[in-house]
Formats: C-alpha cells, structure tokens, sequence
C-alpha cells in the first residue's frame, strides 16, 4: 500500500474484522467445534452469491466470540490493522442480538468493546465511536428489547444506532418505534439501505427512521428524485466497494456506481464493511478506486476528507481532522 491517506471509516461491522486465525484461535481457546482444519480452508470458504450467503457465514463464524477478552482482542486487532491503512477515526458497528441469542451477555460485549476502544488513542491513535445495529431479519420487538437491555451505555460507549442484515423483505418503516425512542434518547441515526433492497428502503430510512447517513445506498442511482434530495440535504453515504463486488451487488469493481455517485454532487465515503471477508480493509478499498476505477489522488482526498465531514464528531474534533 502506498502512504495511506488520513481517514475516516464510518462503516464497519467489528464481527466482520474476525481473520480466520483469530477465528481458529478462539475456537481452540473456547472449546468450539469448527468445520475448517485450518485458516486457507475457511477462507476458500469466503466465496459469497449474494448477502445471505455472506450472513449465513458470518453469524455461524460469531460462536467462537464467547468472552470479553475474545470482544477486545477483536477490536483492538482491527484498529491496529486500519490504524496502518491510515484510519484516524472509526464509528464501529456492532450486533448485540446476534450474541445475546447465543447466550453471550451484552455486559461481557460492553467490557470487551469498551476495553479496546477506551484504549485505541493511545494504543493506535485511532478514536472511536460505537453503534448498536438491530437485525432487520428479526421482529421489531425484539430490536426494542436489545434496544433498552443497552440504555446503561447510551451516552458513554453508545453513540448511535443502525440496522443490518438481510435487507429484501424488511423494509426500513417496520423499525420506526425503536428509532424514535433512539433520536429521544439523544443517540445518533445510521441505517443500511440500498445495498440490495430497492430505492424506497432508502425513502423510508430518511423520511420515517430520520436517519442521518445511509449506509451502502448504491441503488439511490436508480431513483433521480432520490439522488436530487441525497445531495439537497448532503445526506453522507457510506459506500463500500469491495463489499459490493464480493456480495455481488454489482458485476465488477469496473461497473461500481461510485463514480457516478460523486459526479452526481453526492457526499459519499469509501468503507471496508467486513473487511476479514471482502479482500480488504480502508486502505485496500481505497487502492482499488484508484486501481480499479482509475480515481486520481484528488478524488481519494476528496472522499477522505468526506469521511470526516460525515462523522459523527465535533466542530472541534473535526477540525483537528481536517
Ligand atoms: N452485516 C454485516 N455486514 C452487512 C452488510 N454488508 N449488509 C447488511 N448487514 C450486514
Ligand atoms: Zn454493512
């Protein structure tokens, strides 16, 4: 990699960050059976179809994260790794369902998340925010029920929500009442949409969740009466390349809508998504717009200084960014 540009990363799932040998690691540490002898047989399985195919790996692969230490060693492995590609500051998601469905405590998740993020300015010079997602493939009670199990840490370790997962079938507005009770508890607004699902999810997320950044968003380009209110209001998109290709949203890194997204006057930001699974963190996605898509050393400066318009950080904070 060439001398990383300073940056945000605004989209990344920390379950999506589990190398293989870390996976195996834990397995071994935690006493869980895997179907993979070892770290090139489990990436030979990273040969995703579509987002299913991905999620249904992801969350089998989630059972080695058992104790708070398996949740620290997690985040402080990728904030080393994207702290070397140039990352300054990282809004990190995170699924508590996805763990307390497995027994796991959201309290052992807290410790461990908390323990490495309270640690990465000075570990990593990389500040952090955190983001609970509610899995939109799961009842909305249940979303509501994570959502009030997590108060303790609004505010603090806490700073917004979003929701992923399986987006075909589960529009945004089936998710109002827990967004509501978020923008009341004074929390930060993000949601997927417009990764696989179509431009209305992205309707909705804004106009009845009031999201403040739409996560992925690349089918927006379908809709231009959506495309002309993303860029009246700056809505920030949070796009990710290599996610795309590897998820197979679109064809090849040659046909990604990202430049056409910025000519259109859109505020859109380059992320890794799940970068243990898509071939690369910050860095890596912006290598491959410049090698891929032949974007020039403006553009990559341009959208680094994007992400940090688009974070969730202070006048203050952000001017030491910018
Ligand atoms: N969870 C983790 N990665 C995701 C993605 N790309 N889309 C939806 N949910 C996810
Ligand atoms: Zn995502």
């Amino acid at each position: 990699m060439s001398d990383p540009v300073p940056k945000a990363e605004l989209h990344l799932h920390i379950e999506g960050t589990l190398e293989p040998e870390l996976a195996l690691d834990l397995a071994g540490r935690n006493g869980v059976a895997l179907p993979y002898r070892s770290a090139d047989e489990l990436r030979a399985a990273y040969d995703f179809q579509d987002l299913q195919s991905f999620l249904d790996l992801y969350y089998g692969l989630m059972a080695v994260l058992r104790t708070e230490r398996d949740f620290a060693e997690l985040a402080d492995a990728y904030l080393a790794r994207a702290a070397a590609q140039g990352v300054r500051h990282a809004e990190i998601f995170f699924d508590p369902q996805a763990h307390t469905a497995r027994g796991v405590p959201l309290a052992t998740v807290m410790a461990g998340l908390g323990e490495a993020l309270a640690a990465a300015p000075a570990r990593h010079g990389v500040t952090t925010r955190l983001i609970m997602c509610f899995l939109r493939d799961e009842p909305a009670a249940s979303a509501l029920e994570a959502f009030e199990a997590a108060r303790p840490w609004f505010g603090t370790l806490i700073t917004g929500v979003g929701l992923d997962s399986a987006e075909v079938g589960h529009p945004p507005a089936g998710f109002r009442e827990v967004y509501d009770r978020a923008r009341a508890a004074g929390l930060r607004l993000v949601a997927h949409a417009g990764e696989e699902g179509p431009p209305e999810y992205v309707w909705q997320a804004l106009d009845v969740l009031g999201v403040e950044r739409v996560d992925h968003g690349i089918r927006s380009m379908e809709d231009p009466r959506l495309v002309e209110r993303l860029v009246r209001d700056q809505v920030p998109l949070t796009v990710c390349p290599l996610s795309n290709v590897r998820l197979r949203c679109v064809d090849r890194l040659a046909d990604h809508p990202l430049p056409r997204m910025m000519a259109a006057g859109l505020l859109v930001t380059v992320n890794s998504d799940d970068p243990s699974y898509f071939g690369g963190y910050a860095g890596d996605n912006f290598d491959a717009l410049r090698d891929g898509l032949g974007l020039t050393g403006e553009e990559l400066r341009l959208l680094a200084a994007n992400s940090f318009r688009a974070a969730f950080l202070s006048d203050a904070e952000r001017a030491a960014y910018l």
